[in-house]
């Protein structure tokens, strides 16, 4: 018998940058001409039915135009297209037209579109770079920055999928303009996580700001998707593959996600998380580290985002209580929650640990207040 040691030790350097601003296609392009991807010339464009017709199919012809081969890869928008179906279509239309190794994606839309198609770059010929071009305020606050890419499962959402970063991200203001009020409300409520756990001034600002950020104002947006980032990646740069603290981009996320599939997506994320962020501010409350007014203010920082603050009545409590054991925080059984301190704060409950084990009861107890 013999043991052959495998040294294959790797300094990996994952660093990319953010580009926010309107109408971002020619740096895209430019970008891509001055060697962003290496000499990839193959492009593979992934897209929803929505983008398609609004940004993905110029940016493709763009592409093209300039010598490039790029072929656009579509599926139907919303949530219940990103699953392991869609990956598997999207997939078999690129190996059917050629792709190879050697290409690129470019995801161009929502958060759906930039978390299926990181996936799918990650695993097609075992790894082919990407970028996000983000068209909504969803994509640009948390999904299409960070490195997360999944699909949902019909248990729960995000259960499969990869740490996998983009060699750029494309944040385009001038999209928002598109989007239908909703999708704004949704992108607000990570927004407002953010704000709640990390940032006062950032709370202060969207109180004030709200109506502004509703009618695309330049400024306000533009400011809004640099807080979101500034604030993400503070987390993100220390703890990639949340072994600790990017536990707490979880905020409003253990009852969110839950209660986003037992809607069975009828809840958009954004107002499924902020159900979730009052969720957390009651029990915040209960636990002594938040006040009845703070949490009061969370409330209507989420009102005038024109998200829901209460759990729809077609929902099932008691099947939304046991959906939360698919929560990706629970350990050994228990479920855990991240909890916010004050306004613009966070629980540290221990050294580097920042979600609090919850008994089901007490979990229970606060669904039936919402
Ligand atoms: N959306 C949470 C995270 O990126 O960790």
């Amino acid at each position: 018998m013999s043991t052959f040691g495998v040294t294959l030790k790797k300094v990996v350097d994952d660093s990319y940058d953010i580009e926010i601003g309107f109408e971002l296609e020619e740096t895209l392009l430019r970008d891509l001409q001055n060697g962003l991807v290496g000499s990839v010339k193959k492009y593979a464009v992934v897209t929803d039915s929505i983008v398609k017709e609004l940004y993905a199919e110029k940016i493709c012809r763009m592409l093209q135009s300039a010598g490039y081969q790029a072929e656009l890869f579509v599926f139907e928008q919303g949530e219940k297209s990103k699953t392991r179906k869609t990956k598997e279509m999207i997939e078999d239309a690129m190996l059917a037209h050629g792709f190879r190794r050697d290409c690129c994606i470019i995801a161009v839309g929502g958060g759906v579109v930039t978390d299926l198609a990181g996936f799918v770059a990650g695993t097609f010929g075992r790894g082919v770079p990407f970028i996000n071009y983000a068209t909504t305020l969803l994509a640009a606050a948390d999904a299409s920055v960070g490195g997360k890419t999944a699909v949902d499962t019909p248990l729960a959402t995000n259960l499969i999928g990869l740490f996998n970063q983009p060699e750029k991200v494309y944040i385009d203001i001038a999209a928002w303009k598109t989007l239908p009020e909703i999708q704004i409300s949704s992108g607000m409520a990570e927004t407002i996580k953010h704000a709640c756990m990390a940032s006062g001034e950032l709370f202060a600002y969207l109180e004030k700001h709200m109506q502004d950020l509703f009618s695309v104002q330049r400024e306000v947006c533009e400011h809004i998707a640099e807080e979101n980032c500034r604030i993400k990646y503070h987390v993100v740069e220390k703890d990639e593959r949340e072994s600790g603290l990017r536990e707490i981009l979880n905020l409003g996320h253990t009852v969110g996600r839950a209660v986003e599939t037992v809607s069975d997506y009828r809840l958009h994320h954004g107002e499924a998380v902020a159900i979730g962020l009052v969720a957390q501010a009651k029990l915040s409350v209960r636990l002594g580290y938040m006040t009845g007014q703070e949490a009061d203010r969370v409330v209507r920082l989420l009102q005038q985002a024109k998200l829901p603050v209460a759990i729809p009545a077609y929902i099932d409590r008691e099947a939304l209580v046991q959906k939360l054991y698919t929560d990706k925080k629970v350990r050994d059984g228990r479920l855990r929650f991240v909890v916010q301190k004050g306004i613009g704060g966070i629980v540290e409950f221990e050294d580097g640990v920042f979600a609090t084990p919850v008994t089901e009861d007490v979990a229970r107890e606060i669904i039936l207040q919402l």
